[in-house]
């Protein structure tokens, strides 16, 4: 059985990941003592530590998609691969860590000039392919779809403008398209590129459909009265949480824990921006 690999690492670095709802969440896992715990988002491992502090009899699997984690490399839609007994409780933090963000130099930010790559992983297609190679109607439906952004159509259009000029290459060779289309105003409350880079993210990871195998395979690996915890970070996420854990309270397979979304503290959001869209679903298998 894999396990997590060097646990505990050094938290002194500075903007090191925050892991979002910790306690929230930790408590919504209900593990008992002697128990097996499923992190499959282990990313800078905050929630594993804390698991491992308040439960020290508690066995801890830990799998991550990006090779740079140090435990069992896995997507969590091959969960069934890679964890073959069954489990107590299975937490999903989903989305991307701050060390990903800031320091991986993957492009996932439009705050630094990196090569467009924006894989978690290091295999598939990155997101420079995608905008070099696709289609304008493909990219205008992955801006509308996974953006929600407005101006999708333009910003298609002019994205295979610019690379009939020069192909894509960096985070800034996007960032100057987008603001072709849309220019700052000091009334906006996000940068301009916002949606179009979570849009790309979401695309080249392909995060939602990972999402809904790996929400499936994880509802097996449960036991009985297993716990699957799952945060969420937008409403494209959350709804498939939301419609997956209504599905299996109506087929009676899963009762339901948290009537309305668990979300952060006023405390939290101050200390971690990261966490204000956070939501926390839980339900436990019957
Ligand atoms: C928000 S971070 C988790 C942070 C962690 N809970 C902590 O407190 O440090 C999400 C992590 O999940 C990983 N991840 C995202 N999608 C994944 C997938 N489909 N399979 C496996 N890992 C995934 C990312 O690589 C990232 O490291």
């Amino acid at each position: 059985m894999p396990q997590a690999g060097r646990p505990i690492e050094n938290d002194s670095s500075q903007n090191m990941h925050k892991p979002v709802l910790l306690h929230e969440s930790i408590n919504a896992l209900d593990l008992k003592s002697g128990e097996i715990f499923l992190d499959a988002t282990y990313g800078g491992g905050g929630h594993s530590k804390e698991v491992r502090r308040r439960f020290p009899t508690v066995k801890v699997i830990a799998i991550d998609q990006d090779p740079k984690v140090d435990v069992t490399r896995a997507n969590f839609r091959d969960l069934d691969k890679v964890v073959t007994q069954k489990v107590d409780a299975i937490l999903f933090d989903l989305g991307i860590s701050t060390d990903q963000l800031e320091r991986s130099g993957r492009g996932f930010s439009f705050l630094r000039d990196e090569p467009l790559d924006m894989r978690m992983s290091n295999t598939g297609i990155r997101a420079a392919d995608i905008l070099n190679s696709w289609d304008e109607h493909a990219i205008e439906l992955i801006l509308r779809g996974f953006g929600e952004e407005r101006l999708s159509g333009k910003i298609a259009r002019a994205i295979v403008e610019q690379r009939k000029v020069k192909p894509f290459q960096t985070t800034f060779d996007l960032v100057r398209v987008v603001e072709t289309v849309k220019h700052r105003s000091f009334r906006d409350k996000i940068h301009p590129a916002t949606k179009t880079f979570q849009a790309l993210r979401i695309a080249t990871n392909e995060e939602l459909s990972s999402l809904e195998v790996g929400l499936e395979k994880g509802f097996e690996a449960l036991g009985h009265q297993g716990r699957l915890v799952v945060i969420s970070f937008h409403s494209l996420e959350d709804r498939i949480v939301k419609n997956f854990f209504r599905e299996k309270i109506k087929e009676k397979s899963a009762r339901q824990i948290t009537k309305k979304p668990i979300t952060a503290s006023e405390e939290e959001t101050m200390n971690n921006p990261r966490s204000r869209s956070a939501k926390l679903r839980v339900i436990e298998k019957i």
